[in-house]
């Protein structure tokens, strides 16, 4: 698999081994010495506990008291922030490197142009569709066509610029419009003065559903048809995996419809944690219920058979105790198999790999929700305190590396199919509403990045650690005019008008500044 060099992150290699990385192998010995002793971390965390939290006081207006204020015997402050892995944390881009993963962490894409297995490209007729256009109006494309070549310099930079949508937040929120996302898509797929597709593509940390499903369902929302071929989602780029496991313990999504992604990219054998659930309920004491429907779609089977090659987390877990649970069985097996515990636990452990570190999502909800980002957060603690090792994992999604480098590939691919050139345009502009997800990535992509303020981002100016390069925005739609009249002039027309006509009408196109 290819190793990406610290010089990918435009940074420098530390002079020691990231902290909180084991130096050495720990002995089963060494970790049960630890545990019998308490936590590992109790001794650094013991000078610097603070009590702050106060309880409401249960005085009543005669003055008694109601209840008993019992001081706590351990901190209110979480434990976790030693315990991380510093990459895992910071929201600094001067302590960070626009990447969760250690080091030398390999994250396979896709070589080749996306297969032809993700696509999905027929109408309602099954027909061929002309994917990110709109209906074919035989005399509109004439004129259009006509157009470009009567304006090829603005016809060129229009082919040379593309965009790069973040989904949630800025043109959605959950399965909410957010109405200025709808007309940009009108303006790209055409609505402008040269009739011209202007490239873009979407690139979400969103996940949980196959590709064609949630396609079908953006455009939708979107009312602009949205192409498999120019979408990608977390777990999109992890179907190279499937070269690599053969049997995957696939977790996260609802009614666990991961188990269809994961087929969708080629995994042969592929278990769920329900499937586990059903053969052995006693595996989690805490799972309230078990539904009809959920023990039909089980595959239960003899697990200790069984010998799972990695962990892939796709998607949100919808039930953290369960999850949590056989992740953790899992990684302190031998070799992965349920029902044994390791005797190395770093040698023998099985990679776990995460879709995306997203913390928070924005929802239909006031405030952002809980990502898949806390789910890896918790697991990572639990990990730590029990078996004392640090759990190296490696995470997909923006801002990492890999996902751009597969948004390249996506991009020069949707090109062949729109414009029939197979390039990367050079001016690219990521959409996005976070700053720590999105705009880090994009910088250090060396793409135009875009912020706006209809997501997880509400600060007033620009971010303090990871500032957008081009500046921060309302809503989606001023800042594609703003991009486009960059790259396009200034009069840059965002409609279309049949007395367009170049033969007919009286009508010229703008100039390029
Ligand atoms: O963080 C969860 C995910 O829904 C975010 O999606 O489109 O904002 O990258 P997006
Ligand atoms: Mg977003």
């Amino acid at each position: 698999m290819p190793a990406f060099e610290d010089s990918d992150f435009g940074v420098e290699k530390p002079t020691s081994a990231p902290t909180g990385r084991p130096q050495t192998p720990r002995t089963v010995e060494h970790l049960q010495r630890q545990i019998a002793s308490g936590s590992p971390a109790k001794k650094e965390l013991s000078n610097s506990y603070s009590h702050t939290l106060t309880v409401p006081s249960g005085e009543q207006e005669d003055g008694t008291e109601t209840t008993i204020e019992v001081p706590a015997s351990r901190s209110a402050v979480a434990e976790t922030e030693s315990l991380m892995h510093p990459l895992s944390i910071s929201p600094s881009m001067k302590e960070r490197r626009g990447s969760r993963n250690s080091f030398g962490t390999s994250l396979p894409i896709p070589r080749t142009k996306r297969q032809s297995r993700l696509s999905s490209v027929a109408g309602p007729d099954g027909r061929p569709t002309r994917p990110g256009m709109p209906p074919i109006q035989a005399s509109r494309d004439i004129i259009s066509a006509q157009l470009q070549d009567l304006a090829s310099q603005k016809t060129g930079a229009a082919k040379d610029m593309a965009f790069a949508f973040d989904i949630d937040g800025v043109l959605v929120h959950g399965d909410r419009l957010i109405p200025e996302g709808k007309r940009v898509l009108e303006i790209l797929n055409g609505d402008n003065e040269l009739g011209i597709k202007i490239p873009h593509i979407f690139l979400t940390n969103g996940s949980g559903k196959i590709e064609t499903k949630r396609c079908a369902q953006l455009s939708k929302i979107l009312g602009s048809e949205i192409s498999t071929q120019q979408f990608i989602q977390s777990h999109t780029p992890m179907s190279a995996l499937a070269e690599y496991y053969q049997t995957v313990l696939v977790v996260g999504g609802e009614n666990y419809q991961c188990r269809e992604v994961a087929q969708t990219y080629g995994f042969k054998d592929i278990i769920v944690p329900n499937d586990i659930f059903a053969a052995q309920p006693t595996i989690s004491p805490l799972k309230e219920f078990f539904t009809d429907e959920q023990r039909r779609t089980s595959n239960p089977r003899d697990f200790s058979k069984v010998k799972i090659d990695a962990i892939l987390v796709f998607s949100d877990s919808r039930d953290y105790a369960t999850d949590l649970q056989i992740i953790m069985d899992l990684l302190q097996s031998e070799n992965g198999v349920l029902g044994t515990r390791a005797k190395d636990p770093v040698s023998q452990r099985i990679p776990i790999y995460f879709s995306q570190g997203d913390l928070l999502c924005p929802s239909e909800h006031p405030f952002p929700r809980m990502s898949q980002g806390t789910f890896r957060i918790a697991l990572e603690a639990i990990y730590k305190q029990v078996t004392g090792v640090e759990l190296e994992r490696v995470v997909y999604g923006k801002p990492e590396l890999a996902t751009y480098k597969y948004a390249d590939e996506v991009l020069a691919s949707w090109m062949d199919t729109i414009h029939g050139e197979e390039k990367l345009p050079k001016n690219i502009y990521m959409i996005g509403d976070n700053p720590q997800s999105d705009i880090i990535g994009g910088n250090m992509y060396g793409w135009n990045t875009c912020l706006v303020r209809t997501g997880v981002y509400q600060g007033e100016g620009n971010d303090d650690e990871n500032p957008a390069n081009f500046g921060v925005f309302k809503n989606v739609l001023e800042a594609v005019q703003t991009a486009l009249k960059k790259e396009l002039g200034e009069d840059f027309k965002c409609e279309w008008s049949d007395a367009m006509n170049p033969v007919t009408g009286s009508h010229s196109v703008s100039a390029i500044e």
